[in-house]
């Protein structure tokens, strides 16, 4: 017998999966992953390769196969559950709103029944990766758990129906199950899917010879960027409260996608001198002229968030949580990672 604690965390193959996995073995608990492709698990993402041989297993699981999820939970009986599987990528899920639906809420929704059906609702407390998306846009004010929700693409869709259907769980069933309405968090895992890491890719391999210009889609979207260290931190402190709560992280500032752009071009030596405008707009190196930045209306969005800004006064008040990575060093990060450098 051991008292040890247990976790299930989904979507490990995932950017913050590789955080949060490493951050609970360093904690000492033993840590069930669940990959739809296990093949794709990355081991040097782990900090303590020891703690991983002894601590850590791996199961080979698609996130809808119900019966698999079911039977695993029943075998593990895990303290924690993190749910952060998902079809994270908001232009995917326009091309695919069915598939998003499954995989973001009736998986999470299912896995919430088994918890109760398998009778470990008292025992089990759930983590549930929610989005700020949800909100929409924030207009003129900063976001908080409390502010209006307006879904305005089929990832903030399915993220709100296992929002929903969480507090039908944690009311009705005394689940504890915590939505943390996360912003934007970024880092050297990041997909390249996503625009930051796109951006520090393509100034990496500038900085290599590389003359591909980068295309972008909207340049003026500002978004709530923080770290994935700090916000996986945020989720393992939700669960440690005494109740089941939902807890917007962020960091209160936002920056524009031109500014991630310029900042990380610095870190390679280069300033942008912006010209034209629309989707005529071109980035320049300022000292040799050469070509950068394009705009590419292959990236605009049928419907994108113009801004996005949280408060996350809650976290911080209940849970002591507060970012510690700002942006200036997350770009700096990212596009040294890429470049083959570390401090
Ligand atoms: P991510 O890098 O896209 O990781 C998502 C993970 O889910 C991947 O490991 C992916 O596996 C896995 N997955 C997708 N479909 C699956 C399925 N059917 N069965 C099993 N696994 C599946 O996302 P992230 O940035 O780590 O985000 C973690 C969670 O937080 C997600 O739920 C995301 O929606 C949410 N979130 C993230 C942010 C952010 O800024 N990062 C903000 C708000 C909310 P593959 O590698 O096989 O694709
Ligand atoms: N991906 C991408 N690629 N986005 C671009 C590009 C481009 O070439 N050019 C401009 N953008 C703009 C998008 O239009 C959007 O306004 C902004 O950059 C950020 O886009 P993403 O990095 O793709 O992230 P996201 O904000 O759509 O979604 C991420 O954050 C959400 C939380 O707010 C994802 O991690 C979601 O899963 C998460 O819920």
């Amino acid at each position: 017998m051991t008292d040890r604690r247990s976790a299930l965390v989904t979507g490990v193959t995932g950017q913050d999966g590789a955080y949060l996995v490493a951050l609970l073995l360093g904690k000492g608990y033993e840590v069930h992953g669940l990959a739809r492709n296990a093949a794709a698990f990355d081991r040097h993402r782990l900090d303590n390769p020891d703690a991983e041989k002894a601590l850590f297993h791996l199961h080979d699981i698609d996130l809808t196969r119900t019966a698999e999820i079911r039977n695993l939970v029943a075998k593990v009986k895990p303290d924690e559950i993190y749910n952060l599987a998902a079809q994270s990528h908001v232009p995917t899920s326009f091309a695919e709103p069915e598939w998003t639906m499954e995989v973001n809420a009736a998986a999470p929704i299912r896995l919430m029944e088994a918890l109760i059906d398998i009778g470990l609702s008292r025992h089990t407390k759930v983590f549930q990766a929610a989005s700020s998306e949800i909100f929409g846009e924030a207009t003129g004010c900063l976001i908080n758990e409390r502010s209006p929700m307006s879904s305005r693409n089929p990832y903030a869709v399915s993220k709100h129906r296992a929002y929903e259907a969480s507090l039908k769980f944690r009311s009705g069933n005394g689940l504890f199950v915590v939505n943390g309405f996360l912003f934007n968090h970024e880092s050297p895992y990041r997909s390249p899917a996503f625009v930051t890491r796109k951006i520090s890719r393509a100034v990496a391999a500038w900085a290599k010879g590389g003359r591909e210009p980068l295309r972008l889609g909207n340049l003026d979207a500002r978004r709530d960027w923080g770290h994935a260290r700090d916000y996986v931190e945020g989720m393992w402190l939700a669960l440690q409260h005494g109740q089941p709560d939902d807890y917007v992280f962020a960091t209160g500032e936002n920056h524009s996608v031109r500014q991630f752009v310029e900042l990380a071009f610095a870190e390679a030596g280069c300033r942008i001198r912006w010209q034209g405008a629309g989707v005529e707009e071109v980035g320049y190196d300022s000292e040799k002229g050469e070509k950068l930045v394009e705009v590419d209306p292959a990236f605009f969005r049928p419907d994108d968030i113009p801004a996005t800004m949280g408060d996350a006064s809650k976290a911080r008040r209940l849970l002591k949580w507060r970012p510690r990575i700002g942006f200036a060093a997350l770009v700096r990060e990212m596009v040294r990672f890429d470049m083959g450098l570390t401090d």
